[in-house]
This record gives C-alpha cells, sequence and structure tokens, in this order.
C-alpha cells in the first residue's frame, strides 16, 4: 500500500518462516563477535534501542558511515550477508524503486524500546538526491512507527509496523521524518517464540554509488 508519494507498507511481507530465520540471523550476529551495543548520540543521550550496523558502521558520535567502530570499541562493522541483501532488492522492487544496499542497520528493541522523530540523512548527498529508498523490515512485537513530513514540525502519522511487516522510502519520501514511539510487548507472534522488536533498515551509501557507476 502506498500511503505518500515514495512511501510504501508492505504488511506481512515475510511468511512466519521468513520471520523466524530473519530473527534467528539478528540475534546471532548480535550476540556474535562484533556485539550490538546501545549507542550513545552526539548530544551525550543514550539510545533506546540495542543496535549492530552490517556492511559499515553509523557513528553515533559523527553521524557518518565508517568501517569500523570508532566510537565505541574499534572492531569492523560485519559484512552484509547476501540473502540480506536480496531481501532488500526484492522488497525495493516491490515498491518499483531499485536499492543496492551497502550497508544494514540492525536494531533490537526491547518493552521499553523507542526511536525519536529522525531523518535518514547520512547516506550521502547522492543517493538522497536519486531517492534511493530505504528499506525497513520488522519481526517480533509491533511497534507504533510514526512517520511524518520533510520538517520536524510537520503533522506525523500514527501506524502500526508489525511482525513480518516492511515499509519503503524512497523518491520524494526518502528524507520524512520517522520514528518509533512505543513498542506494544508481548505482540510478536507465538510461534516465534520471543518478545521484543527486531528492525533492519537497508541503504545505500554514496561509497556503493560511486562503485556503481
Ligand atoms: C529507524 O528509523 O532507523 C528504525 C525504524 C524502525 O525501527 O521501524
Ligand atoms: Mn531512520
Amino acid at each position: 500500500m502506498e500511503i505518500a508519494p515514495g512511501a510504501h507498507h508492505f504488511r506481512r511481507a515475510l511468511t512466519i518462516d521468513e520471520q523466524r530465520a530473519l530473527a534467528d540471523r539478528c540475534r546471532a550476529l548480535m550476540d556474535g563477535p562484533v556485539p550490538a551495543y546501545v549507542p550513545i548520540v552526539r548530544g551525550g543521550g543514550t539510545m533506546h534501542v540495542r543496535m549492530l550496523c552490517l556492511g559499515r558502521h553509523w557513528n553515533a558520535q559523527t553521524y557518518q558511515y565508517e568501517s569500523t567502530r570508532t566510537d565505541y570499541d574499534g572492531l569492523p562493522a560485519p559484512p552484509l550477508p547476501p540473502e540480506f541483501q536480496a531481501l532488500a532488492r526484492d522488497i525495493a522492487g516491490r515498491a518499483g524503486m531499485s536499492l543496492d544496499p551497502d550497508l544494514c542497520i540492525l536494531n533490537f528493541y526491547e518493552a521499553d524500546g523507542r526511536m525519536g522523530l529522525h531523518q535518514d540523512k547520512d547516506e550521502g548527498p547522492v543517493s538522497i538526491a536519486a531517492g534511493i529508498p530505504v528499506v525497513s523490515v520488522s519481526v517480533g512485537d509491533t511497534a507504533r512507527f510514526l512517520f511524518g513530513g520533510l520538517k520536524r514540525r510537520d503533522p506525523v502519522e500514527a501506524m502500526s509496523l508489525c511482525s513480518g511487516d516492511a515499509f519503503v522510502f524512497g523518491g520524494p519520501a526518502r528524507l520524512r521524518y520517522h520514528g518509533v514511539s512505543r513498542i506494544t510487548p508481548h505482540t510478536a507472534p507465538p510461534e516465534l517464540g520471543f518478545s521484543g522488536r527486531f528492525n533492519v533498515t537497508f541503504r545505500q551509501s554514496d561509497e556503493a554509488c560511486r562503485a556503481l557507476s
């Protein structure tokens, strides 16, 4: 469903088996040799998610991408698995857009997890001007997702992102403000056997745009 020009919400884009596989993979990565961590942002605030970046690392102090986690432990960002890339390409295609992602931000929200309104604007001027989409996939508990306009004060629409949902924002929607105001605990499909919420957002940085051109 296109909810605004360039913004698409796909309910249950993933089957329950695909959701389980994605959650298992995310958990293994987050508890792996380069573990997820709770970033402290530039202003000193602590984020309300556990984060792991794949492909390239988003530095929470400089708001730039880098290959090693210089704001945290100096470890290299783990590679973006090819099946993650394929999933992102497929979902972008369903929205009629193309994406060749070189990075993914994996977030885990506990019952009290949330994320303030922000724009995704660090991927680089070329990627953003081209309207190359961000593809977001969620598994686990339902989130109250806020989708606003191009200015912070623009009105926001609240919608539920449920387990298996995908959300794509590109083209004229690429820089729209968005955030997660809350998670509703214990709303994950019982078959998944966990609580909390994984969200993965796939992006294409200017590095990848240059490599392709
Ligand atoms: C994000 O904006 O980076 C995450 C959005 C979400 O968790 O749905
Ligand atoms: Mn975002």
